[in-house]
Order: structure tokens, then C-alpha cells, then sequence
């Protein structure tokens, strides 16, 4: 369990939409003007749980400052589905169900408040698991409703692109965002709060889906990712030329599926001229990895792994650059899991700084899912008058829900 407190409060202010004054019944001052400045801070607790990750959060709003992290907390089922070499939805519905109260407690408790001090309470709405997201909401809905609070649903990978804003060094929009998770691979034009514009996306896998599914060849097991980037670590990224999708399509879409053949093709390559191919053993064939991947030198693994991460970092990277370029942006904020890798903030931050653009990142901690990001959206929604809490508690899941399509609400 990973619990951390948040940093002071920030100064910073964006430039938004007029702001909302209430949010369902409630009655909040958000705008800045001076008959304002007394308005109480508002309190928006948040759950996160559309996947592996239950995360739970409070933050504060106040005016047009950028919300503050009070407390939050988070679990990992990372364990319990490693067994299974991926997740399994029933098994992640259960545990979130075990996890969220305690999470709740811990949280309340590190921000030393009580749950009939907050205002309003956020959930991931979608998209994810049906059922796991079910647990979130249904908790959600029925404390707002034992506590009389209204409450607003949130669109996860709103979560995760605001998610910078609670870092040190916060981005000020327009920007271009990087959004690159387990399940998206997107570059967005975003110039507020529920003003985007997708510039181009996957048309197959995800760059996490690429790291996953090419870490499982190679017996990384799940989620392969991180496993991933700490083999590339120690290995040579020119070891292997490997494609490099729609790297000179002209557009600003992706594809990582072929890059997890290539994968295949050469880690078998390599087997073979390793010596006589090895029979697959029942962890081979059950873990989805090559057989005899294994048994090959650390470093040949290594090399493998470091060109893995170097094709799928290079396609991010110029075509992050190439979305700056076409849309004159000079910001780029880049969110998500993979936004935690090594070599891909080492490339962005040597491209922006070559062309004096400005790149924002969330903090480590806060890269892969929370609940922070999710009462964070929730309060720079209601802040930036796209949308209020209500007390309607007959809550609805959205297990697919394109980001574009969320507007004001
Ligand atoms: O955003 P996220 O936590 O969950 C989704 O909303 O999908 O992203 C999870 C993805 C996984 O594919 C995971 O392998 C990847 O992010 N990931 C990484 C790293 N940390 C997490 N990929 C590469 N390098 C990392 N350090
Ligand atoms: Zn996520």
C-alpha cells in the first residue's frame, strides 16, 4: 500500500470558464472576485476504480487556484492478478470491494477531516471493467447519499491528463497532451477543461499494450511495462532494428501491433542461433513468453528489451513533436502509465528543450491510476462551470467512453 501526503498549496491559477456557483444543492463560491475571497474551500473526495488500482483522495477548491492534494491513498492488486499473467475483472471487482472503506478511513484520517465535512463526492465513471467500476460508483453514490452530498462522475483518462496540475511545476493550457496508458495511445489538442480535440491515436494496440505484450514474450511477466524498462535499462537500444509503425505516415495516428511480432520473430531468431531450440516448458506455454528466452544470455535479453523500448519511445516522441509543430502549441503534458518511463522522459525533455517548448509530466506517483486524479477532474470540472455534482444517485457506468466525447456536461 502506497500512501502519501500532498504537496503545499499551490499558487498557481489557470484561465478557465466562468465558475459554477453550485454544485446540485450546494452552494459554493468559486470565482476569484473579491466577495469571494471568503468563500469556504470546498471538499471533493474521490474513488478510482476501473481496473487493478483502488485509489481514494480528497482535495481542496478554492477560488480559481489549482485544487489541492490533502490526503490520499491507494492499493495495488498487482499481486493477487500476477498469478494469472494479466488481470482478471471478477477477482479486481472483489478485492476493490475489500479495499476501498479501509482506504477511506486512511485517507480521512491523514487529512485529519470527517466525511460529513465533504462536499461532494467524484468516481471514475468509465471507461474499464463493468464491474469494477460498478464498485466505485455504487460506494460512491451510497455515501453521497447516506451523507446528503451530491456527486459527479469523471471520465478516467481526465483523470489521468489533468493529473499534471497536482505536480510542482503545474501546465497552463492550451497544451498538446500525450496521453499513453495501458489501453489509449492519444494526442490530444486540449485547451480547458473539457475542450479537446484528438489530433491522432492507436489504430490497434496501445504503447502499453505494446510494453505489456512484449514483456510477456520475453517472460517479464505482468504488468510488464515497469519489468520491461528496468531489462532495458542495462541493454543496447540499437541492438535490433525494429519497426518503428507509421513512424512517416504523415498523420499523427499509431499502430504497436506489429511491433509484438516483430518482438517474436527476433527473440525466436535469437533462440535459434542461441543453440538448439529449447522445448517449451509448461511456464512457457502458460506465461505466453518464447521458449528458451530464457536461457539466453542477460544481456542479449536486455539488448532485446532496450530496442523494444526504444522503437516504441521514438514514435511517441516525433510525433508528440510533430503535433506541437502543426498546432503551434508550445506545451506538452504527457500522462498516463507509460509517462513514468525512463527513456521516454529522457527523450522528451531533450526534444522540447531543443525547440524551447516546456514538458510537464505528473509526479512518478501519480503516472500510473489513483484516486488523486480523480477528485482532481471532478474539481476542475465544477470549477470550470463544465459540469455540476448532483444528488441523482441512480448511477450509470461507462465501461467505453471516448474522451472527445465528454463536453460540457
Ligand atoms: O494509466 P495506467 O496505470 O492504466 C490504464 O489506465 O491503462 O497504465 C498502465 C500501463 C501498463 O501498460 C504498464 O505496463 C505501463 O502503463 N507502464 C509502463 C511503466 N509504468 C507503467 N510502461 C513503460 N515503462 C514504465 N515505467
Ligand atoms: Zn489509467
Amino acid at each position: 500500500m502506497n500512501q502519501a501526503n500532498a504537496a503545499p498549496p499551490s499558487a498557481q491559477t489557470h484561465d478557465q470558464a466562468p465558475p459554477v456557483t453550485s454544485a446540485g444543492s450546494v452552494r459554493i463560491q468559486l470565482s476569484d472576485e473579491p466577495r469571494d475571497r471568503e468563500a469556504q474551500p470546498l471538499l471533493v473526495l474521490g474513488f478510482e476504480s476501473s481496473c487493478d488500482e483502488t485509489g481514494v483522495a480528497l482535495v481542496e477548491l478554492q477560488g480559481q487556484a489549482v485544487p489541492r492534494l490533502l490526503a490520499h491513498a491507494l492499493y495495488s492488486q498487482v499481486e493477487m492478478h500476477q498469478a494469472f499473467g494479466g488481470v482478471v475483472p471478477e477477482l479486481a471487482s472483489r478485492d476493490h470491494i475489500r479495499r476501498v472503506l479501509p482506504l477511506t478511513s486512511e485517507v480521512m484520517a491523514s487529512a485529519g477531516r470527517s466525511l460529513s465535512e465533504v462536499d461532494v463526492i467524484a468516481y471514475t465513471r468509465g471507461p474499464g471493467l463493468a464491474g469494477a467500476l460498478l464498485v466505485g460508483a455504487g460506494l460512491a453514490c451510497a455515501l453521497a447519499a447516506a451523507l446528503d452530498k451530491p456527486v459527479l462522475g469523471v471520465h478516467h483518462l481526465e483523470g489521468h491528463l489533468l493529473s499534471p496540475f497536482l505536480s510542482a511545476d503545474p501546465p497552463q493550457f492550451p497544451f498538446v497532451a500525450l496521453l499513453v496508458s495501458g489501453g489509449h495511445t492519444q494526442l490530444m489538442r486540449v485547451d480547458g477543461v473539457g475542450r479537446y480535440e484528438m489530433l491522432g491515436e492507436t489504430i490497434d494496440d496501445a504503447a502499453g499494450e505494446a510494453f505489456d505484450k512484449s514483456a510477456k514474450l520475453m517472460g517479464l511477466g505482468y504488468p510488464g511495462g515497469p519489468a520491461l524498462a528496468a531489462l532495458a535499462a542495462q541493454g543496447d537500444p540499437k541492438a535490433y532494428a525494429l519497426p518503428r509503425p507509421l513512424l512517416h505516415s504523415g498523420d499523427l495516428d499509431f499502430s504497436f501491433a506489429g511491433l509484438k511480432t516483430a518482438v517474436l520473430v527476433q527473440s525466436q531468431k535469437m533462440v535459434a542461433a542461441h543453440g538448439a531450440p529449447i522445448a517449451p516448458s509448461e511456464y512457457t506455454l502458460a506465461s505466453g513468453a518464447t521458449p528458451g528466452f530464457g536461457a539466453l544470455p542477460v544481456q542479449a535479453q536486455a539488448n532485446l528489451a532496450a530496442s523494444t523500448q526504444a522503437a516504441i519511445a521514438d514514435v511517441l516522441v516525433r510525433k508528440s513533436m510533430t503535433a506541437l509543430k502543426t498546432t503551434g502549441l508550445k506545451r506538452l503534458v504527457v500522462a498516463g502509465g507509460v509517462g513514468a518511463n525512463r527513456c521516454l522522459r529522457e527523450q522528451l525533455n531533450a526534444q522540447c528543450a531543443a525547440r524551447g517548448l516546456r514538458v510537464h509530466y505528473p509526479e512518478l506517483h501519480l503516472c500510473t491510476d489513483n484516486g488523486a486524479m480523480i477528485a482532481l477532474a471532478a474539481a476542475m470540472r465544477l470549477q470550470s462551470g463544465m459540469q455540476e455534482a448532483s444528488r441523482d444517485y441512480g448511477f450509470h457506468v461507462q465501461p467505453r467512453w471516448p474522451l472527445q466525447s465528454l463536453q460540457a456536461a
